[in-house]
């Protein structure tokens, strides 16, 4: 990693393939910032360049962080990564898809039904648990990662399902005016593959069959970036259980004019 203007050295950014090739199996990244050079974007702009170029090629890819080290953290979000359950002498493993896979999986949204229950659990309390921010606070009150099955039974959660998986969910709720989004969860492992925008148009699709022109949230800080992509504007702030969250929208225009 060289500074582009000064040519100077501050750091390494290196990737380790399988001698087989994409299908033996993924393409692992690591980086090393010079202690002086840190804190300035360089390994954020140089691992995203490498990850998507691997992607590109058709690759899986991982790295393995120690849950501690939150700026290497900030950086594997920052080219796509997620984090999995999956830990390897204490580091945990993060990956994302290889871009032609992430486009051709092919996602159903339906129902959700009771018998989803435990899988919709699993991505809720799995997703929740990726917001860097949020855990400590979640781990605290561990009755907020228990999924109530209410809005499953009152037909109001969207499930997203591909390769016969529940990949992720959202939870609506009609007041009259607005359609409120009350829960948006994907897998942390499936996120940054176009799951949760299909999720809000699933939703935006919901209020139009009603008549409602108007989508609401309560967006959660570490969303506000991907609700803001998917056409929502902040309108203020609002205090939650966790601290303060912006409140946001999005106006439908008729339909015929595009979601
Ligand atoms: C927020 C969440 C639902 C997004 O789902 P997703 O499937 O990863 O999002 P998508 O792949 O559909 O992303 C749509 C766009 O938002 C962008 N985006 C998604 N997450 C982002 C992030 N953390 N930072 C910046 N941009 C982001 C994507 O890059 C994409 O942009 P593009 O239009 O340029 O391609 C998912 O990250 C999640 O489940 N988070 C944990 C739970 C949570 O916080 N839920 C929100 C509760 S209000």
């Amino acid at each position: 990693m060289r500074v582009r203007e000064t040519g100077m050295a501050v750091g390494t950014v290196q990737v380790t393939l399988p001698a087989g090739g994409s299908a033996a199996g993924p393409a692992e990244v690591a980086w090393v910032v010079g202690l002086q050079a840190q804190g300035r974007g360089y390994a954020k702009e140089a691992a995203s360049g490498l990850v998507a170029l691997l992607r590109k090629a058709g690759w899986t890819v991982i790295a393995h962080i120690h849950p501690a080290h939150l700026a290497s953290q900030r950086v594997a979000r920052a080219a796509g990564l997620s984090p999995t359950a999956e830990v390897h002498d204490g580091e945990v493993r993060w990956v994302i898809r290889p871009a032609a896979q992430a486009e051709q999986a092919m996602v159903v949204i339906r129902a959700a039904v009771p018998g989803d229950m435990s899988a919709l659990q699993d991505v809720f309390r799995r997703s929740s648990l990726s917001n860097d921010g949020d855990r400590a606070n979640l781990l605290t009150h561990p009755e907020v990662l228990e999924f109530s099955d209410l809005a499953v039974r009152e037909g109001r959660t969207r499930a997203a399902v591909a390769d016969n998986r529940i990949v992720g969910f959202a939870t609506w709720l009609g007041t009259g005016n607005f359609l409120e989004i009350e829960d948006l969860f994907v897998d942390p492992e499936r996120m940054r593959q176009g799951i949760g925008r299909a999720l809000v148009l699933d939703l935006i699709a919901i209020a139009r069959g009603q008549g409602i022109r108007r989508v609401e949230v309560t967006a959660n800080q570490h969303a506000l970036a991907f609700y803001e992509k998917t056409g929502f504007v902040v309108d203020h702030e609002v205090t939650t259980m966790f601290g303060p969250a912006p409140r946001m929208h999005r106006d439908l225009i008729p339909a015929g004019g595009g979601a």
